[in-house]
């Protein structure tokens, strides 16, 4: 199975799915790394683990579907099986996800539905919520509001009583959810790439006796 992984920044998932290949245990080969930030880090984590790194700068691009519709030819020259946005910082046409429909995965940072878009940690520290965490689905039109597939979460508040000593601040917050992101998304790309699950009419199905 072919994966074709799209990037904006670090690529610390990336890096979570190299090393899932390397281990043997991915299902899949990454076939090539896309960024639309000529900058990111993932691109040279690609380069080092000897994938094809396609630098596709958005900036270049007058309109959102004229960039979608360069990215989209780029993806299909590598003819994936599945399409792993990992920190890609772009909002999709709905051309685009109609085009690779049921092979977009993607990751947020917060226990969706709560906190679609940006500055998920914030919200949830400002908001005292007892729990935080990290969710991956399948995309749709829709931003943050594809069919949840499964999500990893921790604790924020320990004990009843605020206790500074305790308490997290936003960059360790972030850290600790990478780490969870980083066990759960390689994990549910081989789930799919072992054909156990797939987008059905928006839901998710889960083959039970293969999991
Ligand atoms: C992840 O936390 C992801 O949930 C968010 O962006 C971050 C990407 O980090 N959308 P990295 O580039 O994989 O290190």
């Amino acid at each position: 199975k072919r994966l074709v992984i799209l990037i904006s920044g670090s690529g610390s998932n990336l890096q979570a799915f190299i090393e899932k290949q390397q281990q043997g245990s991915l299902g899949g080969t990454i076939v090539s790394v896309i960024s639309n930030n000529p900058e990111a880090y993932g691109l040279t984590r690609a380069r080092e683990a000897g994938i094809k790194a396609v630098s596709l700068d958005h900036k270049t691009h007058a309109s959102r579907e004229s960039f979608d519709k360069e990215l989209a030819e780029e993806i299909k020259k590598d003819q994936p099986d599945l399409i792993i946005l990992a920190g890609f910082m772009r909002i999709l046409t709905p051309e685009f996800v109609q085009t690779f429909r049921g092979k977009l995965l993607n990751i947020h940072p917060s226990l969706l539905p709560k906190y679609p878009g940006l500055h998920t940690h914030k919200k949830a520290l400002e908001n005292n919520d007892e729990f935080h965490g990290t969710s991956v689905h399948f995309v749709t039109e829709e931003l943050d509001g594809g069919p949840l597939i499964a999500q990893s979460q921790m604790r924020l508040i320990v004990g009843s009583e605020s206790n500074e000593e305790n308490e997290l601040n936003e960059q360790q917050v972030m850290q600790r959810i990478q780490k969870l992101e980083h066990r759960l998304y390689p994990e549910v790309a081989s789930w799919y790439l072992n054909n156990r699950l797939t987008m059905e009419k928006d839901g998710v199905y889960f083959d039970h006796k293969k999991l």
